[in-house]
């Protein structure tokens, strides 16, 4: 988490931050914090049932999610409605159509949803089937997010993750013939004794279900984050950590394969079939929107203040309970965090950063990363700096030469 003010308990903004308010698009994410098991790998904020125990529930945590919505629509005056809602964890589709559509309930009660407004909801393969695709549709979502990671069951298994072998492809085709427009799937490549093969099979799985009308994969190089199960083994000696030049020549079969599927790349780490198909709450994120994250150690940022939820279920529930914002800390922007986190999350984006949004010395060390093959020399000519594929490998690098 990082180091912040403390937030104030009424949950207020300064003046300054609501003035712009509905200039940009504005989302909502809404965190479900629970899973049936813990992936080792995973340091997201969630817990299973033996580690909640009955200090929190399912029911305790809606109820405490209607109240911070409650509280949004009050801190933020004239409410914008939401262009897009992101229902993330965790594992939302532990809540079923049933709970999924009461969240979203919640959200329209406090916001309204804008016309053509994106919903999407995550889930896991495992807790899915057609009753519950045609529940989520019914109930207004618009877009699915199914976590795969790999179809190798050794790989599934350094991973710690359950899959009934073929579910995710089962799930993605189900969600399909719901009448989902709109389906991503979620890969992990690098995993320890992934092979080349290995990865060329979960891809080849993924190509099946793009033909079905998946349209948007994202696919991350596995992180090994402090305090897991997984960083312990590496640690141990017992799997080894993930090589970088490995993690270089995985990306590359995962840039192919999607380019020869007809996907484009429009972030490093996200390919779409289409400018439609592209997760538009995500661009809200990378492009400096406003969105209000609720639920358990979710981030929100609006017209320059971020701040952050308490993590525990238990405690956001008391929190809200008790008439108080579940905020446990905030962070006023200043000109120069915004224009880092412009160029970090800008420049990882294939429409790129506009030149003038660089400082002279940005624009020299691009001038730079152009000469070094790192920039698209085109692109830079007509004023945006776009990484090339060589770039997108070396992207946090590239970063901090144009950030400084
Ligand atoms: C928090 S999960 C939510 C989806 C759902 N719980 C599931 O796992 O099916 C979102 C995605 O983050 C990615 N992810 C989580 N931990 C990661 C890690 N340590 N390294 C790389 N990707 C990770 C996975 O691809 C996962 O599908
Ligand atoms: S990867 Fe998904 S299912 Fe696994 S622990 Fe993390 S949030 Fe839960």
């Amino acid at each position: 988490m990082p180091d912040g003010e403390p937030a104030p308990r009424d949950g207020s903004l300064p003046a300054a931050a609501l003035r712009s308010l509905g200039e940009r698009p504005f989302g909502v994410y809404v965190h479900v914090p629970f899973c049936a098991t813990r992936c080792g790998y995973c340091d997201f904020n969630t817990y299973t049932p033996g580690e909640l125990g009955t200090s929190a529930s399912p029911q305790s945590w809606l109820e405490g999610l209607r109240r911070e919505l409650d509280l949004a629509a009050t801190v933020l005056g004239s409410v914008p409605r939401a262009e897009t809602v992101f229902v993330g964890g965790g594992t939302p589709s532990l809540l079923g159509a049933q709970g999924l559509a009461d969240v979203l309930a919640a959200v329209r009660d406090a916001f309204g949803l804008a016309r053509g407004a994106e919903v999407t909801t995550e889930a896991n393969p495992e807790s899915t089937s057609p009753e519950f695709f045609a529940g989520l549709l019914e109930a207004g979502y618009t877009r699915v997010s199914l976590g795969m990671q790999s179809a190798v069951p050794h790989v599934l298994r350094v991973l710690d993750r359950v899959h009934t072998p073929g579910r995710p492809l089962a799930a993605a085709r189900e969600a399909l013939d719901a009448g989902f427009e709109h389906v991503n799937v979620d890969l992990i490549y690098g995993t320890p004794g992934e092979r080349p093969e290995d990865l060329r099979a979960s891809l080849e799985a993924v190509g099946e279900v793009i033909a079905d009308g998946v349209d948007h994969v994202s696919a991350y190089a596995l992180i090994v984050e402090d305090g897991t199960a997984m960083a312990r083994k590496v640690r141990s000696g017992v799997i080894p950590a993930p090589d970088d030049d490995v993690l270089a020549g995985y990306y590359e079969m995962v840039d192919d394969y999607l380019t020869g599927c007809g996907f484009s790349w429009y972030e490093v780490s996200n390919w779409a079939r289409s400018a439609d198909a592209e997760c538009r709450h995500n661009l809200g994120y990378w492009l400096g929107g406003d969105w209000w994250g609720a639920g358990p150690g979710a981030h929100s940022h609006v017209g320059g203040v971020r701040w952050w939820n308490v993590k525990h279920p238990a405690r956001y529930a008391e929190r809200l309970r008790a008439g108080d914002s579940p905020a446990a800390g905030r962070e006023l922007l200043t000109d120069e965090d915004r224009y880092l986190e412009r160029v970090m999350l800008e420049l990882r984006l294939a429409r790129g950063l506009p030149r003038d949004a660089l400082d002279d010395a940005g624009r020299r060390a691009a001038e730079d990363a152009v000469r070094d093959g790192l920039l698209e020399p085109g692109e830079w000519a007509a004023g945006k700096a776009v990484l090339t594929r060589r770039g997108r490998l070396l992207a946090d690098g590239v970063v901090r030469r144009l950030a400084g």
